[in-house]
């Protein structure tokens, strides 16, 4: 898939993300849990600085506030360039004290047309389309445009059901942490439309699975969709 000149139409876009052994992202009401253990962690700050590129939802920014930086120390190298963060905040809720925006690396808030929501200069406006949620497609060309080659999609739950629903996902990652949350309202893995068929739910081949931490790391690509393989380092 090339756009004009030959450049990728659209980055690598890898999806990742921890869960409990029944699948949830969080505790109830979407508390945030710490379910990766210290190689997960350095798994994840090793995707964010050779993706170029890490990207989460509002939902994500208002229950976490991640600062979405690189942890070069678990990486045990020398700081390289920052990743662009990204938020997806079509209807304009981000804070304003939102740690991404802190100025501190290259920060990029995706809106829509239905938002009226100014932001600091700290970050750049990307409009992808009318809204209320934020064309990905519009997305990912515009980053492509941008010279992004891969994006790191870590959540939360309604970001990662857009992506995979839209079949704009080219590989995914899941660490299953081996505790169990229960309940009804901790949030799962993926939000969004519900399947009640086989032809509904979304399917993916197993690459492998294996032990990592106290739990098992899973990487999967989608089944009978195309996809664009990994950038190359710099
Ligand atoms: N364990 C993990 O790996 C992990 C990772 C990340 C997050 N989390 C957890 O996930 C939870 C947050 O997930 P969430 O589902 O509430 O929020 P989310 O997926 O982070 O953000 C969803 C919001 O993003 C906005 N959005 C704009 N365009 C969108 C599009 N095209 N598709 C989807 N969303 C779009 C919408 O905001 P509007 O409603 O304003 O339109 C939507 O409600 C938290 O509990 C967090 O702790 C866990």
């Amino acid at each position: 898939m090339t756009g004009d000149g030959g450049a990728p139409a659209r980055p690598y876009v890898h999806v990742n993300c921890a869960v409990s052994l029944d699948g949830r992202l969080a505790f109830a009401g979407g508390k945030r849990a710490m379910l990766s253990g210290p190689q997960d962690l350095a798994r994840v700050q090793g995707l964010r600085a050779e993706l170029g590129a890490v990207l989460v939802g509002v939902g994500t920014v208002i229950m976490d506030d991640p600062s979405l930086r690189v942890h070069w120390e678990l990486l045990h190298r020398p700081p390289g360039p920052p990743p662009v963060r990204i938020c997806l905040d079509g209807r304009g809720r981000l804070p304003a004290s939102a740690r991404m925006l802190d100025g501190t690396q290259p920060t990029i808030v995706a809106t829509t047309d239905s938002s009226k929501r100014g932001y600091p200069s700290t970050a750049e406006t990307l409009v992808a389309g009318p809204g209320p949620e934020v064309d990905l497609p519009l997305l990912l060309r515009g980053l492509a445009g941008r010279g992004l080659r891969g994006v790191l999609v870590e959540g939360g739950a309604h970001v990662t059901a857009s992506f995979l629903r839209a079949g704009l996902v080219d590989r995914m990652t899941v660490y299953v942490a081996p505790v169990l949350i229960g309940g009804a309202e901790a949030p799962s893995l993926m939000a969004g439309p519900e399947s009640h068929t086989p032809e509904e739910w979304v399917e993916l081949l197993r690459e492998s699975v294996e032990p990592l931490d106290d739990g098992v790391l899973i990487s999967l690509r989608p089944r009978n969709r195309p996809t664009i393989p990994p950038p190359a380092p710099l």
